[in-house]
């Protein structure tokens, strides 16, 4: 699949086989989340591999969209250390061009995934801090389930001129 055709039928999988994704693909995953753009080049993002179950289950009990665990295989939170105080807005945005390359890199290799929101409910936040353990300065994100696709999705269409101006509002 070339780049185009991997953004354009990239769709967001919920329910997935019992295959176990290697780590190897994990690692690939995040060498494109890793190239990513950033602000300044900051790469403010960290990556937890997640495949304990148990943190599944506790992530499941707070998430309110989060069922697709159950099947997943492996989930990578993606963090931000913010670089300082100046530059602290950027790091969410380019956590989330993290987040999005994750999404296209296991669909390229031929994974499923989907994006859980994390940033900016509060409450998620403080809960997912405290099972990651995560260090104070450190902002939780997003979550990726990934895993075998259990389904083959439709593909929508999505052009839409309306969302097009052109030189003004
Ligand atoms: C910031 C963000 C948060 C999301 N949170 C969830 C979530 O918590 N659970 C979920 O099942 N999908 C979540 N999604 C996936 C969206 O529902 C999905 O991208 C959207 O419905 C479009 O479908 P597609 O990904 O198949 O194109 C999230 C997507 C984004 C970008």
């Amino acid at each position: 699949m070339d780049a185009y055709e991997c953004l354009l039928t990239r769709r967001s999988i919920r329910s997935f086989t019992d295959k176990k994704v290697s780590d190897d693909l994990v690692q690939k995953i995040l060498t494109a989340g890793m190239y990513a753009p950033s602000a300044r080049n900051e790469r403010p993002w960290h990556f937890i591999v997640i495949r304990d179950r148990n943190t599944f289950e506790k992530i499941m009990s707070y998430h309110p969209y989060a069922q697709m665990l159950k099947s997943a295989d492996v989930l990578i939170a993606v963090v931000a250390e913010p670089p300082g105080e100046e530059n602290k807005g950027y790091c969410v945005v380019d956590c989330s061009a993290a987040t999005e390359n994750i999404l296209l890199a296991a669909h390229a290799l031929g994974l499923g995934s989907v994006w859980l929101g994390v940033y900016p409910r509060e409450e998620r936040m403080a809960k997912l801090s405290e099972i990651l353990n995560l260090p104070e300065n450190i902002i939780p994100i997003s979550l990726v389930a990934i895993g075998y696709k259990a389904i083959q999705p439709t593909q929508p269409e999505r052009f839409d001129l309306s969302k097009i101006h052109y030189e003004k509002w």
